[in-house]
Protein backbone atom coordinates (compact mmCIF):
# COMPACT_ATOMS: atom_id res chain seq x y z
CA UNK A 1 0.00 0.00 0.00
CA UNK A 2 1.61 3.78 -0.69
CA UNK A 3 1.70 5.82 2.04
CA UNK A 4 -1.21 8.10 0.71
CA UNK A 5 -3.38 5.36 0.60
CA UNK A 6 -2.29 3.88 4.23
CA UNK A 7 -2.91 7.76 5.38
CA UNK A 8 -6.50 7.63 3.47
CA UNK A 9 -7.79 4.36 5.45
CA UNK A 10 -6.09 6.02 8.66
CA UNK A 11 -7.99 8.52 8.07
CA UNK A 12 -11.06 6.67 7.45
CA UNK A 13 -10.42 4.23 10.55
CA UNK A 14 -10.00 7.54 12.42
CA UNK A 15 -13.67 9.17 11.46
CA UNK A 16 -15.20 5.58 11.65
CA UNK A 17 -14.12 5.19 14.95
CA UNK A 18 -14.89 8.93 15.85
CA UNK A 19 -18.33 8.74 15.20
CA UNK A 20 -19.53 5.05 15.75
CA UNK A 21 -17.63 3.71 18.60
CA UNK A 22 -15.48 6.48 20.53
CA UNK A 23 -11.64 5.78 21.21
CA UNK A 24 -12.16 2.98 23.83
CA UNK A 25 -11.31 -0.15 21.93
CA UNK A 26 -8.92 1.87 19.92
CA UNK A 27 -7.02 2.80 22.79
CA UNK A 28 -6.83 0.04 24.94
CA UNK A 29 -5.59 -1.80 21.93
CA UNK A 30 -2.62 0.45 21.29
CA UNK A 31 -2.03 1.23 24.72
CA UNK A 32 -1.30 -3.01 24.88
CA UNK A 33 1.46 -2.20 22.68
CA UNK A 34 2.65 -6.47 22.65
CA UNK A 35 -0.64 -7.13 20.70
CA UNK A 36 -0.63 -7.79 17.30
CA UNK A 37 -4.30 -8.58 16.83
CA UNK A 38 -6.94 -7.37 19.16
CA UNK A 39 -10.87 -8.31 18.53
CA UNK A 40 -12.86 -6.03 20.45
CA UNK A 41 -16.35 -7.76 20.52
CA UNK A 42 -16.41 -8.90 17.49
CA UNK A 43 -19.57 -10.71 15.84
CA UNK A 44 -20.66 -12.79 13.28
CA UNK A 45 -24.12 -13.47 12.83
CA UNK A 46 -25.85 -15.55 9.91
CA UNK A 47 -29.54 -14.92 9.76
CA UNK A 48 -30.33 -15.88 13.34
CA UNK A 49 -27.75 -18.01 14.27
CA UNK A 50 -24.43 -16.42 15.67
CA UNK A 51 -21.31 -18.68 14.27
CA UNK A 52 -19.47 -16.09 16.07
CA UNK A 53 -20.34 -14.53 19.81
CA UNK A 54 -19.29 -11.21 20.74
CA UNK A 55 -15.94 -12.09 21.46
CA UNK A 56 -12.69 -10.65 22.73
CA UNK A 57 -9.30 -11.47 21.82
CA UNK A 58 -5.57 -11.09 21.53
CA UNK A 59 -2.89 -12.71 19.87
CA UNK A 60 0.64 -11.33 21.32
CA UNK A 61 3.79 -9.95 19.06
CA UNK A 62 5.13 -13.08 17.70
CA UNK A 63 3.10 -15.26 18.78
CA UNK A 64 1.93 -18.93 17.78
CA UNK A 65 -1.70 -19.06 18.64
CA UNK A 66 -3.72 -22.42 17.83
CA UNK A 67 -8.08 -21.89 17.33
CA UNK A 68 -8.64 -25.20 18.27
CA UNK A 69 -12.14 -26.84 18.69
CA UNK A 70 -14.60 -29.14 17.19
CA UNK A 71 -16.02 -28.62 13.76
CA UNK A 72 -18.43 -25.91 13.10
CA UNK A 73 -17.47 -24.27 16.81
CA UNK A 74 -16.15 -20.77 14.52
CA UNK A 75 -12.70 -21.16 14.54
CA UNK A 76 -12.40 -20.67 10.29
CA UNK A 77 -14.74 -17.49 11.31
CA UNK A 78 -12.30 -16.13 13.16
CA UNK A 79 -9.53 -16.38 11.04
CA UNK A 80 -11.26 -15.19 8.01
CA UNK A 81 -12.30 -12.33 9.97
CA UNK A 82 -8.31 -12.05 11.01
CA UNK A 83 -7.88 -12.14 6.89
CA UNK A 84 -10.67 -9.15 6.05
CA UNK A 85 -12.79 -12.34 3.60
CA UNK A 86 -15.74 -12.00 6.03
CA UNK A 87 -17.14 -8.78 7.53
CA UNK A 88 -18.02 -8.82 11.37
CA UNK A 89 -21.52 -8.27 12.57
CA UNK A 90 -20.42 -6.27 15.40
CA UNK A 91 -17.25 -5.06 17.25
CA UNK A 92 -13.85 -4.00 15.38
CA UNK A 93 -10.46 -5.60 14.56
CA UNK A 94 -7.10 -3.70 15.52
CA UNK A 95 -3.96 -4.93 13.64
CA UNK A 96 -0.65 -4.12 15.12
CA UNK A 97 -2.87 -1.13 16.83
CA UNK A 98 -4.43 0.01 14.20
CA UNK A 99 -7.94 -0.38 13.55
CA UNK A 100 -8.10 -2.35 10.00
CA UNK A 101 -12.20 -3.03 10.31
CA UNK A 102 -12.62 -1.30 7.47
CA UNK A 103 -9.47 -2.40 5.56
CA UNK A 104 -9.80 -4.90 2.26
CA UNK A 105 -7.72 -8.21 2.82
CA UNK A 106 -5.20 -6.66 0.24
CA UNK A 107 -4.00 -3.88 2.74
CA UNK A 108 -3.59 -6.22 5.61
CA UNK A 109 -0.46 -7.78 4.67
CA UNK A 110 -1.07 -10.75 5.82
CA UNK A 111 -0.06 -14.21 4.30
CA UNK A 112 -2.78 -17.28 4.24
CA UNK A 113 -2.02 -21.13 4.08
CA UNK A 114 -5.10 -23.05 2.94
CA UNK A 115 -6.40 -26.87 3.72
CA UNK A 116 -6.56 -27.39 -0.09
CA UNK A 117 -3.08 -25.63 -0.83
CA UNK A 118 -5.11 -23.25 -3.23
CA UNK A 119 -2.10 -23.53 -6.00
CA UNK A 120 -2.86 -22.32 -9.30
CA UNK A 121 -2.45 -25.42 -11.18
CA UNK A 122 -1.46 -23.90 -14.56
CA UNK A 123 1.76 -21.85 -13.43
CA UNK A 124 4.74 -24.02 -12.31
CA UNK A 125 6.06 -23.96 -8.69
CA UNK A 126 8.58 -20.99 -9.09
CA UNK A 127 5.39 -18.58 -10.67
CA UNK A 128 2.48 -19.96 -8.16
CA UNK A 129 5.18 -18.17 -5.00
CA UNK A 130 6.31 -15.70 -7.36
CA UNK A 131 2.47 -14.62 -7.74
CA UNK A 132 2.23 -12.61 -4.46
CA UNK A 133 5.00 -10.42 -5.12
CA UNK A 134 4.37 -9.90 -8.60
CA UNK A 135 0.71 -8.19 -7.75
CA UNK A 136 2.75 -6.25 -5.80
CA UNK A 137 4.72 -4.59 -8.53
CA UNK A 138 7.89 -6.22 -7.09
CA UNK A 139 10.94 -6.55 -9.60
CA UNK A 140 12.38 -9.54 -11.49
CA UNK A 141 15.54 -9.38 -9.62
CA UNK A 142 13.84 -8.99 -6.01
CA UNK A 143 11.12 -11.73 -7.57
CA UNK A 144 14.43 -14.04 -8.24
CA UNK A 145 15.59 -13.92 -4.80
CA UNK A 146 12.82 -14.00 -2.70
CA UNK A 147 11.65 -16.82 -4.24
CA UNK A 148 14.91 -18.82 -4.19
CA UNK A 149 14.88 -17.73 -0.38
CA UNK A 150 11.40 -19.03 0.05
CA UNK A 151 11.74 -22.35 -1.46
CA UNK A 152 14.82 -23.09 0.17
CA UNK A 153 12.86 -22.32 3.62
CA UNK A 154 11.24 -25.51 2.60
CA UNK A 155 13.45 -27.15 1.34
CA UNK A 156 12.07 -27.36 -2.30
CA UNK A 157 15.24 -25.70 -4.38
CA UNK A 158 15.18 -27.97 -7.57
CA UNK A 159 11.60 -28.09 -8.37
CA UNK A 160 10.85 -24.71 -9.61
CA UNK A 161 10.06 -25.96 -12.92
CA UNK A 162 7.47 -28.86 -11.49
CA UNK A 163 3.70 -28.05 -12.01
CA UNK A 164 1.55 -28.96 -8.71
CA UNK A 165 -0.10 -31.77 -10.15
CA UNK A 166 3.25 -33.35 -10.39
CA UNK A 167 3.53 -32.86 -7.18
CA UNK A 168 2.81 -34.94 -3.38
CA UNK A 169 0.25 -33.59 -1.30
CA UNK A 170 3.51 -32.84 1.30
CA UNK A 171 5.23 -31.02 -1.30
CA UNK A 172 2.03 -28.72 -2.56
CA UNK A 173 1.36 -27.78 0.49
CA UNK A 174 5.13 -26.91 1.30
CA UNK A 175 4.96 -24.32 -1.71
CA UNK A 176 1.55 -23.05 -0.21
CA UNK A 177 3.80 -21.93 2.28
CA UNK A 178 6.71 -21.03 0.18
CA UNK A 179 4.04 -18.98 -1.50
CA UNK A 180 2.92 -17.36 1.75
CA UNK A 181 6.15 -16.18 3.84
CA UNK A 182 7.52 -15.27 -0.08
CA UNK A 183 6.58 -11.49 1.20
CA UNK A 184 7.09 -11.44 4.72
CA UNK A 185 3.47 -11.14 6.15
CA UNK A 186 3.70 -9.39 9.68
CA UNK A 187 0.68 -12.21 10.12
CA UNK A 188 0.49 -15.68 8.96
CA UNK A 189 -2.94 -17.17 8.82
CA UNK A 190 -2.96 -21.35 8.66
CA UNK A 191 -6.61 -22.80 8.13
CA UNK A 192 -6.10 -26.97 8.57
CA UNK A 193 -3.11 -26.61 6.41
CA UNK A 194 -2.36 -30.24 7.45
CA UNK A 195 -6.01 -31.93 7.06
CA UNK A 196 -5.38 -33.58 3.76
CA UNK A 197 -1.99 -35.60 4.91
CA UNK A 198 -1.69 -38.81 6.29
CA UNK A 199 -0.44 -38.80 9.90
CA UNK A 200 3.25 -39.35 9.65
CA UNK A 201 4.05 -36.34 6.59
CA UNK A 202 1.55 -34.43 9.32
CA UNK A 203 4.25 -34.67 12.01
CA UNK A 204 6.86 -33.78 9.19
CA UNK A 205 5.81 -30.63 8.71
CA UNK A 206 4.50 -29.90 12.12
CA UNK A 207 7.88 -29.79 12.59
CA UNK A 208 8.93 -27.82 9.95
CA UNK A 209 5.87 -24.98 10.71
CA UNK A 210 7.33 -25.10 14.00
CA UNK A 211 10.93 -23.81 12.93
CA UNK A 212 9.79 -21.87 10.29
CA UNK A 213 7.57 -19.80 13.04
CA UNK A 214 10.72 -19.73 15.28
CA UNK A 215 13.12 -18.77 12.33
CA UNK A 216 11.18 -16.00 11.22
CA UNK A 217 8.98 -14.68 14.01
CA UNK A 218 6.16 -13.94 12.62
CA UNK A 219 2.77 -14.25 14.24
CA UNK A 220 1.03 -17.06 13.07
CA UNK A 221 -2.83 -18.12 13.80
CA UNK A 222 -3.68 -21.74 13.50
CA UNK A 223 -6.46 -23.02 12.74
CA UNK A 224 -6.64 -27.02 13.59
CA UNK A 225 -9.66 -29.49 15.27
CA UNK A 226 -6.59 -32.05 16.57
CA UNK A 227 -5.70 -31.25 19.68
CA UNK A 228 -2.34 -33.21 19.78
CA UNK A 229 -1.44 -30.64 17.56
CA UNK A 230 -2.71 -27.89 18.55
CA UNK A 231 -0.66 -28.53 22.19
CA UNK A 232 2.30 -29.47 20.13
CA UNK A 233 2.56 -26.05 18.05
CA UNK A 234 0.99 -23.31 19.81
CA UNK A 235 2.42 -20.95 22.54
CA UNK A 236 -1.42 -20.15 23.37
CA UNK A 237 -4.44 -22.13 22.59
CA UNK A 238 -7.69 -20.77 21.78
CA UNK A 239 -10.33 -23.54 22.19
CA UNK A 240 -13.80 -22.53 20.60
CA UNK A 241 -16.84 -24.26 21.58
CA UNK A 242 -20.07 -22.80 19.95
CA UNK A 243 -18.85 -20.00 18.63
CA UNK A 244 -16.74 -19.02 21.95
CA UNK A 245 -14.11 -19.22 23.63
CA UNK A 246 -13.74 -21.95 26.15
CA UNK A 247 -10.35 -21.07 27.34
CA UNK A 248 -7.53 -19.20 26.34
CA UNK A 249 -4.02 -20.07 27.92
CA UNK A 250 -0.99 -22.02 27.52
CA UNK A 251 -1.25 -25.98 26.44
CA UNK A 252 -0.49 -26.25 29.84
CA UNK A 253 -3.08 -24.52 31.60
CA UNK A 254 -5.61 -26.07 29.02
CA UNK A 255 -4.19 -29.79 29.79
CA UNK A 256 -3.58 -29.32 33.68
CA UNK A 257 -5.83 -26.81 34.42
CA UNK A 258 -8.78 -26.84 32.78
CA UNK A 259 -11.59 -24.13 33.61
CA UNK A 260 -14.44 -26.62 32.38
CA UNK A 261 -15.51 -30.32 32.05
CA UNK A 262 -15.85 -29.26 27.90
CA UNK A 263 -11.83 -28.30 27.97
CA UNK A 264 -10.92 -31.29 29.88
CA UNK A 265 -12.38 -33.64 27.84
CA UNK A 266 -11.74 -31.85 24.50
CA UNK A 267 -7.88 -31.68 25.69
CA UNK A 268 -6.63 -35.44 26.26
CA UNK A 269 -7.96 -37.88 27.97
CA UNK A 270 -9.51 -37.12 31.55
CA UNK A 271 -11.45 -38.97 34.83
CA UNK A 272 -13.49 -36.43 35.66
CA UNK A 273 -15.40 -37.35 39.08
CA UNK A 274 -18.62 -35.80 40.55
CA UNK A 275 -17.85 -34.67 44.29
CA UNK A 276 -18.98 -32.57 47.06
CA UNK A 277 -16.74 -30.69 49.25
CA UNK A 278 -15.78 -31.70 52.31
CA UNK A 279 -12.89 -29.55 53.52
CA UNK A 280 -9.83 -27.37 52.00
CA UNK A 281 -8.28 -30.49 50.40
CA UNK A 282 -10.91 -33.15 50.47
CA UNK A 283 -14.08 -33.73 48.70
CA UNK A 284 -16.48 -36.61 48.69
CA UNK A 285 -17.18 -38.96 45.37
CA UNK A 286 -19.60 -41.38 47.06
CA UNK A 287 -20.88 -42.27 50.73
CA UNK A 288 -17.84 -43.95 51.62
CA UNK A 289 -15.51 -42.61 49.31
CA UNK A 290 -13.27 -39.19 49.52
CA UNK A 291 -10.65 -38.01 47.31
CA UNK A 292 -7.68 -35.74 48.72
CA UNK A 293 -7.30 -32.63 46.17
CA UNK A 294 -4.92 -30.17 45.41
CA UNK A 295 -7.44 -27.35 46.98
CA UNK A 296 -11.21 -26.79 46.95
CA UNK A 297 -10.44 -23.11 47.21
CA UNK A 298 -13.20 -20.81 45.77
CA UNK A 299 -15.72 -23.39 46.72
CA UNK A 300 -17.55 -23.88 49.91
CA UNK A 301 -18.49 -26.71 51.92
CA UNK A 302 -21.40 -28.87 50.27
CA UNK A 303 -20.67 -27.37 46.78
CA UNK A 304 -21.03 -29.85 43.54
CA UNK A 305 -17.96 -29.50 42.00
CA UNK A 306 -16.02 -31.81 39.26
CA UNK A 307 -12.46 -33.39 39.82
CA UNK A 308 -9.78 -34.28 36.88
CA UNK A 309 -7.32 -36.54 37.04
CA UNK A 310 -5.49 -37.12 33.96
CA UNK A 311 -4.92 -41.02 32.90
CA UNK A 312 -1.15 -40.79 33.26
CA UNK A 313 -1.18 -39.37 36.85
CA UNK A 314 -2.98 -42.84 37.51
CA UNK A 315 -0.63 -45.28 39.02
CA UNK A 316 -1.59 -48.74 38.09
CA UNK A 317 0.00 -51.46 39.95
CA UNK A 318 -1.14 -55.32 39.10
CA UNK A 319 -2.66 -56.12 42.59
CA UNK A 320 -0.15 -58.92 43.58
CA UNK A 321 2.42 -56.42 43.41
CA UNK A 322 1.07 -53.47 45.84
CA UNK A 323 3.53 -52.52 48.54
CA UNK A 324 1.73 -50.52 51.22
CA UNK A 325 -1.72 -48.80 51.54
CA UNK A 326 -1.83 -45.03 50.47
CA UNK A 327 -0.33 -42.05 52.49
CA UNK A 328 -1.07 -39.24 53.21
CA UNK A 329 -1.54 -36.62 50.13
CA UNK A 330 -2.60 -40.09 48.00
CA UNK A 331 -5.51 -41.50 47.04
CA UNK A 332 -6.08 -45.14 46.44
CA UNK A 333 -8.69 -47.48 45.41
CA UNK A 334 -8.97 -51.03 43.35
CA UNK A 335 -10.85 -52.52 40.90
CA UNK A 336 -10.59 -54.64 37.76
CA UNK A 337 -9.20 -54.42 34.15
CA UNK A 338 -12.32 -54.25 31.83
CA UNK A 339 -10.43 -52.91 28.97
CA UNK A 340 -6.63 -52.16 27.75
CA UNK A 341 -5.88 -50.23 24.39
CA UNK A 342 -2.34 -50.55 23.58
CA UNK A 343 -1.50 -47.01 21.77
CA UNK A 344 2.18 -46.73 20.34
CA UNK A 345 4.23 -46.62 23.51
CA UNK A 346 1.60 -45.56 25.88
CA UNK A 347 -1.07 -48.48 27.44
CA UNK A 348 -4.38 -47.42 29.06
CA UNK A 349 -6.12 -49.67 31.52
CA UNK A 350 -9.72 -49.06 31.99
CA UNK A 351 -10.42 -50.20 35.53
CA UNK A 352 -13.51 -50.85 36.92
CA UNK A 353 -14.34 -50.87 40.88
CA UNK A 354 -16.36 -52.18 42.64
CA UNK A 355 -19.04 -49.15 42.68
CA UNK A 356 -19.35 -49.35 38.72
CA UNK A 357 -17.27 -46.93 38.15
CA UNK A 358 -14.31 -46.83 35.74
CA UNK A 359 -10.93 -45.05 36.31
CA UNK A 360 -8.59 -45.02 33.62
CA UNK A 361 -5.03 -45.53 33.88
CA UNK A 362 -1.86 -44.67 31.65
CA UNK A 363 1.47 -45.23 31.28
CA UNK A 364 4.23 -45.97 29.53
CA UNK A 365 3.90 -49.25 27.64
CA UNK A 366 5.82 -52.67 28.85
CA UNK A 367 5.40 -56.49 29.49
CA UNK A 368 2.70 -55.10 31.79
CA UNK A 369 0.26 -55.65 29.67
CA UNK A 370 0.65 -59.16 29.05
CA UNK A 371 0.61 -59.41 32.81
CA UNK A 372 -2.31 -57.54 33.61
CA UNK A 373 -5.13 -58.97 31.18
CA UNK A 374 -8.50 -58.04 30.75
CA UNK A 375 -10.56 -59.26 34.37
CA UNK A 376 -7.34 -59.31 36.62
CA UNK A 377 -8.01 -56.95 39.43
CA UNK A 378 -5.65 -53.79 39.92
CA UNK A 379 -4.49 -51.26 42.37
CA UNK A 380 -4.44 -47.86 41.44
CA UNK A 381 -3.26 -44.57 43.37
CA UNK A 382 -2.76 -41.17 42.23
CA UNK A 383 -1.40 -37.68 44.08
CA UNK A 384 -3.76 -35.35 45.35
CA UNK A 385 -1.43 -32.96 43.74
CA UNK A 386 -2.99 -34.35 40.89
CA UNK A 387 -6.60 -34.25 41.64
CA UNK A 388 -7.95 -30.84 40.21
CA UNK A 389 -10.83 -29.55 41.19
CA UNK A 390 -12.65 -27.33 38.23
CA UNK A 391 -13.06 -24.27 38.86
N1 LIG B 1 -21.62 -18.54 4.95
C1 LIG B 1 -22.26 -19.08 6.00
N2 LIG B 1 -23.59 -19.03 6.11
C2 LIG B 1 -24.25 -19.57 7.16
N3 LIG B 1 -23.62 -20.17 8.20
C3 LIG B 1 -22.29 -20.26 8.16
C4 LIG B 1 -21.52 -19.72 7.06
N4 LIG B 1 -20.21 -19.96 7.31
C5 LIG B 1 -20.16 -20.60 8.49
N5 LIG B 1 -21.39 -20.78 9.00
C6 LIG B 1 -21.71 -21.43 10.28
O1 LIG B 1 -20.96 -20.83 11.30
C7 LIG B 1 -20.51 -21.77 12.26
C8 LIG B 1 -19.01 -21.66 12.43
O2 LIG B 1 -18.38 -22.02 11.22
P1 LIG B 1 -16.80 -22.12 11.06
O3 LIG B 1 -16.17 -20.91 11.64
O4 LIG B 1 -16.53 -22.40 9.63
O5 LIG B 1 -16.47 -23.39 11.96
P2 LIG B 1 -15.09 -24.22 12.10
O6 LIG B 1 -14.05 -23.58 11.25
O7 LIG B 1 -14.78 -24.17 13.57
O8 LIG B 1 -15.42 -25.61 11.67
C9 LIG B 1 -20.98 -23.11 11.77
O9 LIG B 1 -22.15 -23.46 12.46
C10 LIG B 1 -21.25 -22.87 10.30
O10 LIG B 1 -22.27 -23.74 9.84
MG1 LIG C 1 -13.02 -24.42 9.56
Amino acid sequence: MTHALKRMADAKVLATGHQNQGFKGMERALLAGEDMIVFDGVSKVYGEAPALHSTNLNVRKGEFLSLLGPSGSGKSTILNIIAGAIAPTTGRIFLDGKDVSTVPPRDRQLGMVFQNYALLPHLNVFDNVAFPLRIRGASASEIREKVGNALERVGLNGYEKRKPREMSGGQQQRVGIARCIVYSPSVILMDEPLGALDKKLRDQLQGEIKRLHRELGTTLVYVTHDQEEALNLSDRVCLMNGGRIAQLGTPDELYFEPVSEFVADFVGESNLFDAIVVDKSTVQVEAGWNIEVRTTEGHAKGDRVKVLVRPEKVVATSAQDVGEKAGPGENHCAGVVSQVSFVGGMTRFDVALPNGRVVLAKGISSRAVERSPMGCPMELRWSARDSVVLK
